[in-house]
Formats: structure tokens, sequence, C-alpha cells
């Protein structure tokens, strides 16, 4: 294996921006309590490293979903491999996804936890890749807007591997 990995975005970066991040979403959310719902597996590091950071009282729970019927039916469906274990009714719910690509998994992920009726519904993305955008979804707190490259590293993976690098890179063959 000769693979190459430039860093797109550094280790020290990253947690200044999420530390940004998490002063943001601790204003916003005085004096209320957050459902933080990381989605598994990719925004994992990214959902633990944002938490530490907030100030308000934060309950963790995890969800695993995988889209399928993209591009073939009008509307798709979202498959969910692991559900949340809290009840999220009247409740506000943080998602803390690592990148948002295409939209097709969140556009669906969010539908399907509107419909349990939670008090608010937010969305949090370490990376936004708008140009590959097909379904238009609102990112509420995003930490870099990056451009059409395939990333590696703070949870995200390239075959399963790389999920442990502590900075964002990109892969070069
Ligand atoms: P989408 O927005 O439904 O297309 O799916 C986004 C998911 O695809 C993310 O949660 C990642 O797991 C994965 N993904 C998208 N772009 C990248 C990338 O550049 N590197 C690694 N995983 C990616
Ligand atoms: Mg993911």
């Amino acid at each position: 294996m000769n693979e190459q990995i430039q860093v797109m975005i550094s280790e020290e970066e990253v947690k200044a921006r999420i530390t940004e991040l998490a002063e943001q979403i601790s204003k916003d959310f005085q004096g209320e309590e957050i459902i933080a719902v990381g989605i598994l597996r990719g925004g994992v590091y990214f959902c633990t490293e944002l938490t530490k950071r907030i100030a308000v009282p934060v309950i963790l729970d995890f969800m695993e979903a995988s889209s399928y019927g993209a591009g073939t039916e009008s509307s798709g469906q979202v498959n969910i491999t692991k559900d949340l274990i809290e009840d999220i009714a009247g409740k506000n719910v943080l998602i803390i996804e690592d990148i948002i690509d295409t939209g097709r998994t969140l556009s669906l992920l969010l539908e399907n936890l509107r419909a349990r009726g939670p008090k608010s519904l937010k969305l949090c993305a370490l990376l936004d890749k708008p140009e590959r955008r097909v379904v238009e979804v609102a990112v509420d707190y995003k930490g870099f807007v990056i451009p059409n490259k395939f990333v590696i590293g703070y949870g995200m993976d390239y075959d399963q591997k790389y999920r442990n690098l502590p900075y964002i890179g990109v892969l070069e063959e």
C-alpha cells in the first residue's frame, strides 16, 4: 500500500472550531437540556469532542442509519440499523454527524426523527460538501465547508480505515 495522506484540516484547527461550535450551541440552548444524537460510525469522534465542551446538560445517545433506494425511489427510505434508546418527544435534539454530502441520509433521518415530536431538532455537522448536495438539508451548525474531495479521519473512513486519524486528510495514491 502506497497511500499518501495530505492534511486538509489540522488537529489544532479542528479542535479550535469544535470549541467555537460548542460555545455557540451552549448559548443557543442556555437553560435547556439537549439530547445529543451521534450518528454511527462517522460522527463518533466529533460527537464526543463537541459534547465535552457543551455547557448545558447533555444526554448522549446514538443512532446508525443507511439510506437506500436513492435515485430510484422518489423519496427513498432510511434503514435504521441502530435506533435511539431515548424517547425524544418534547426534547431538544441535536444530531451530530461527520459530513453532509448528498444529504440523502440526513434528510430521511430528520424526517424520521421529526415524526417523533421533538421540541426542537437541529443538525450539527463537522463538514459540509455543498457541491455534492442532491437533497436540500439545513445544517444549523457546521464546522467547515470543504471542496468536493473525499476526506478521511476524525471519524471518516475509506474502506473502514483511517477513522482514528486525529486530523482531516485527503487520500492520494
Ligand atoms: P449523504 O449525505 O447521504 O450522501 O451521506 C453522507 C455520509 O457519507 C456521511 O455520513 C459519511 O459517512 C459518508 N461520506 C460522504 N462523504 C465522505 C467523505 O468524503 N469521506 C468519508 N465519508 C464520506
Ligand atoms: Mg456517516
